[in-house]
């Protein structure tokens, strides 16, 4: 039996409501001017940024609302209503992510976090920093898998960016372990609340799919109310999601991956790590920036995960840096 993981370390001061620089933090946020003045410089800052590092922001913007809106109505359910919490304002959003800016943004965002996680490398290429993010989160995940993975499903998965390489890696690992003959099938699913986030995966996918076997299904519903079959998937991921969510939302979503995973199923949490000396020494400027766009974080490093996971039905908890920022927790059903 693996021994219990020790509780996550407790969160940086910056995050902290009872330490002084957490609560100085929360003070200055608390003023909406300058909450609002803060933010929009932040925002000017990461799109000229990622426009000097080869992200074409806007132009990228306009082409994917372009392509995604005629999809949106097949995107959508429309008796879907997102619970209270996802409604809050998140990132550069007064919509959060119900809106086509932030969908239509994500994929830029997404390779702009990766590049962030090097910042000593000025010449690296937003996919290759991309590319070298998820290679690390899978290769975390391998050693708690035992076998093929025939299907698998990325919850919270935004415009694809992670589950397109979830299907990548799965393929060319399927392949691998069938010596190139016969190999099984590979069915990825992809979950979002929001029907635009689905809309701008299904133009993403369809660009890169070029022979690749297509993404199973797009579910439009919530994480921890999917009504998929119970049992069906192999692995789960969940990249990215949990500093999005409230701590009872996160338990939730936790206890709806176990009723869908078969036993022995592997599911894998990718997140900021609370370990990190970078996350844990960010700078008090670009913290107070961060917290100005994320209403959860508080929630998020205070919650044990390991006894989170166990409580939700798994054993064998692993804990892994996948890079200088980002932890991987590997779990089994
Ligand atoms: C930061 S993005 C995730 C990025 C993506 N998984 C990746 O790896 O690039 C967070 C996503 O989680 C989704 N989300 C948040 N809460 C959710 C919930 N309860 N159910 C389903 N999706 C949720 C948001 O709509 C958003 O698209």
């Amino acid at each position: 039996m693996t021994p219990a993981l020790p509780a996550s370390s407790p969160p940086p001061n910056w995050v902290e409501s009872n330490h002084p620089l957490g609560w100085l933090i929360n003070r200055v946020l608390a003023v909406e001017p300058l909450r609002q003045l803060l933010f929009w410089q932040a925002r000017r800052l990461i799109i000229r940024t990622a426009e000097g590092r080869g992200i074409a922001w806007r132009e990228r913007r306009e082409a994917l609302r372009q392509a995604a809106e005629p999809l949106l109505a097949a995107s959508r359910d429309p008796a879907l209503s997102p619970p209270a919490y996802y409604r809050a304002r998140f990132h550069a959003y007064d919509q959060g992510n119900l809106c086509w800016a932030a969908a239509c943004e994500a994929e830029q965002a997404t390779d702009a976090m990766a590049l962030r996680v090097w910042p000593g490398e000025p010449e690296l290429a937003p996919v290759v920093a991309q590319g070298r993010l998820r290679q690390a989160i899978f290769a975390a995940i391998e050693p708690s898998l035992s076998g093929p993975v025939g299907r698998a499903l990325d919850l919270g998965c935004s415009v694809g960016v992670g589950t397109l390489a979830l299907r990548d890696w799965l393929v060319e690992r399927q392949r691998r372990e069938a010596n190139g003959v016969g190999a099984e099938p590979v069915l990825v699913d992809g979950l979002d609340l929001s029907a635009e986030m689905l809309a701008v995966a299904r133009v993403r996918e369809a660009e890169l799919r070029a022979g690749l076997p297509p993404i199973a299904a797009w579910h439009h519903a919530a994480a921890e109310a999917t009504g998929l079959e119970p049992g069906a998937y192999d692995l789960i991921t969940l990249q990215f999601v949990c500093h999005e969510l409230p701590q009872d939302a996160t338990q939730a979503v936790l206890a709806e991956a176990a009723r869908l995973l078969r036993p022995g199923g592997v599911i894998a949490v990718v997140d900021q790590d609370p370990e990190s000396e970078v996350i844990r020494r960010l700078p008090a400027p670009v913290a107070t920036l961060l917290k100005s766009t994320e209403p959860y974080l508080e929630d998020y490093f205070r919650l044990d995960f390991p006894a989170a996971l166990q409580a939700a039905g798994f054993h064998g908890v692993r804990r892994e840096a996948a890079d200088p920022r980002h932890r991987v927790l590997v779990a089994c059903r």
